[in-house]
């Protein structure tokens, strides 16, 4: 396929072709075959949440930071350590600034100040570890109707998102979730204040030099994957699609007999399938995990992990590190299932086939061309054989390589297909590797060989691809492009007139190009689709053409 692409590629920029100064197209002098881009992986870590809840203090985080170091988490890749609500119980100081209880946040070094929350930092960043922060879009957090506790009021940020991001960036926290209790209370537009909120972290970075990776917490109110992606201009982001998979089940506490649930971790799955929105560093995220805590098997936190791997979701595990089964572990550390979570292209999977109710094919396309994670996933009560077709992955036939990712064993496949025999509830995760069916190039429209005169007055270019055919109901489309500068560029798809989503375009250098990869919703029945990319103007970024399958 790399063949295929450099002479496509080296015939679309051969031609002298009209340039102009926005988004578009121009000649480029160096003609070399655009070569994949990485993209922001989802991040990986734990959260105090889920088995903390509002109890969450220096001597929790310390202790968990500790065992994702001596567990092997580190080693495997998780690198944050958040702490959610319960840290900060409301008061601020006459001029505003956040102030913590000092017996909660003492000094944990020589020369600290207790209630200094950069303390903390410092600690989990002595272990080569991240860490994570937590406020609230509104006035109030959640912390007025707590899970433990009394009730505290105004541990939310609103009318105060420039000082409190900065506060964070300052501390040296590298990660914010923004909860939405006060912003829902409020009856806020979260995609608004979700804007305002990254344009606050923008600012406070900019001050500091200090990066804080963003997680929205919206539950999926207004449907975030519409707005999420690049939301007052974040370069990357996570926003939650539903609702928390268990209240917290902190042991020794109130609750303490509450059990995750199956079917929930399941329905926060289907709701965090949106794979139009996940691409080039936006992600989808279905809530923390609950594997490793009460109410799940062996089994089931398995099909755990392998659902979030295969979404591409973010991996903050919210079991108490220090009392993880060997199992639960091993699931969370396996190297394959973890590279399926974390694949450079940043896709999520796509449902290819449903034969029979609850018995599902799972696809989750992979940077290396021709490989795909599959899951075969039985929904049912009883026992079922699952069939995953080639041609449905977009590959050809021929016999492709079939293994377990779990194991990595081989596995003897058809010309075909694979069939498993996949029991009640449960799933098979399989790495296919083959070749990739032809994708079918398009060269943008010439409607956008711009003058230099029409700049003047236009000063969006689009870039329309015309008569875009459908061989599914959600293509995976390759965008080959070139950003010479060192900062990412954005464009808006649109797909018949229809906002679709904002994309990234990552820099590739000063000279040569580089593609990355989308999923979207086409029209199956119209004769052709017609996708448009456009800016406000952001300077540099030329988009060559696109590859659809
Ligand atoms: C909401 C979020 C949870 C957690 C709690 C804290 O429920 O969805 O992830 O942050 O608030 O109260």
């Amino acid at each position: 396929m790399r063949n295929r692409v450099r002479r496509i590629f080296a015939s679309v920029l051969a031609p002298a072709i009209v340039s102009f100064g926005c988004l578009g197209v121009v000649a480029i002098a160096a003609q070399t075959a655009p070569r994949p881009v990485p993209v922001p992986r989802p991040p990986m870590g734990w959260s105090s949440w889920n088995s903390f809840s509002n109890t969450v203090d220096a001597q929790i985080v310390m202790a968990q930071a500790r065992a994702m170091v001596s567990s092997g988490m580190r080693k495997a890749g998780y690198e944050y350590i958040n702490i959610d609500e319960g840290w900060w119980l409301g008061a601020r100081d006459s001029k505003g600034n956040i102030v913590v209880d000092p017996k909660a946040w003492p000094a944990l070094a020589a020369g600290e100040r207790a209630g200094d929350m950069s303390n903390i930092v410092r600690f989990i960043h002595g272990l080569g570890l991240k860490a994570g922060i937590y406020t609230d879009a509104g006035k109030n957090g959640c912390s007025m109707s707590p899970d433990l506790g009394p009730k505290y009021f105004h541990t939310g940020s609103e009318g105060h998102y420039q000082q409190d991001f900065l506060q964070f960036a300052k501390w040296g926290f590298d990660y914010v979730k923004v909860d939405w209790c006060g912003g829902y209370g409020e009856n806020l537009d979260p995609a608004v204040q979700y804007a305002q909120i990254a344009r606050a972290i923008a600012r406070a970075e900019a001050i500091t030099g200090h990066h804080l990776y963003f997680s929205i917490c919206d539950w999926g109110k207004n449907s975030p994957w519409t707005w999420g992606p690049n939301v007052g201009g974040s370069p990357a982001d996570i926003w939650r699609t539903s609702g928390d998979i268990v209240a917290p089940i902190v042991a020794g506490h109130e609750h303490a007999d509450r059990r995750a649930s199956f079917t929930k971790l399941l329905s926060n799955f289907d709701q965090g399938i949106h794979p139009e929105a996940e691409h080039t560093g936006y992600y989808n995220d279905p809530d923390m995990m609950v594997l490793g805590m009460p109410g799940l098997n062996d089994e089931q936190n398995r099909l755990h992990m392998a659902l979030w791997a295969i979404s591409g979701a973010p991996l903050i595990v919210g079991a108490d590190l220090t009392k993880l089964s060997p199992s639960a572990l091993a699931d969370l550390t396996n190297s394959a299932v973890l590279a399926i979570d974390q694949d450079p292209a940043g896709l999520q999977a796509v449902k290819i086939a449903e034969p029979q109710q609850g018995l599902q094919v799972w696809s989750k396309a992979l940077a290396q061309p021709g490989r795909r994670a599959v899951l075969l996933l039985n929904r049912t009560a009883s026992a079922h054989a699952i069939t995953v077709k080639w041609v449905t992955l977009g590959l050809t036939n021929g016999a492709p390589r079939v293994t377990d990712a779990w194991t990595g064993k081989h596995l003897r496949a058809g010309d075909d297909s694979y069939t498993a025999m996949v029991p009640a509830k449960d799933g098979v995760l399989l790495f296919v590797s083959g070749t990739e069916s032809p994708m079918t190039h398009y060269e943008p429209s010439g409607s956008q060989a711009a003058s230099a005169s029409r700049d003047a007055v236009l000063p969006q270019h689009p870039v329309r691809f015309m008569n875009v055919h459908a061989h599914a109901t959600i293509a995976r489309i390759q965008i080959a492009y070139s950003n010479p500068d060192s900062v990412r560029r954005y464009a808006t798809l649109r797909v018949n007139g229809e906002v679709v989503t904002r994309v990234a375009f990552p820099s590739t250098g000063k000279s040569g190009a580089g593609y990355i990869w989308i999923q979207s919703p086409l029209d199956a029945h119209s004769p052709g689709n017609e996708l448009e990319f456009s800016n406000n103007c952001e300077r540099g970024l030329v988009i060559h053409f696109i590859a659809v399958q």
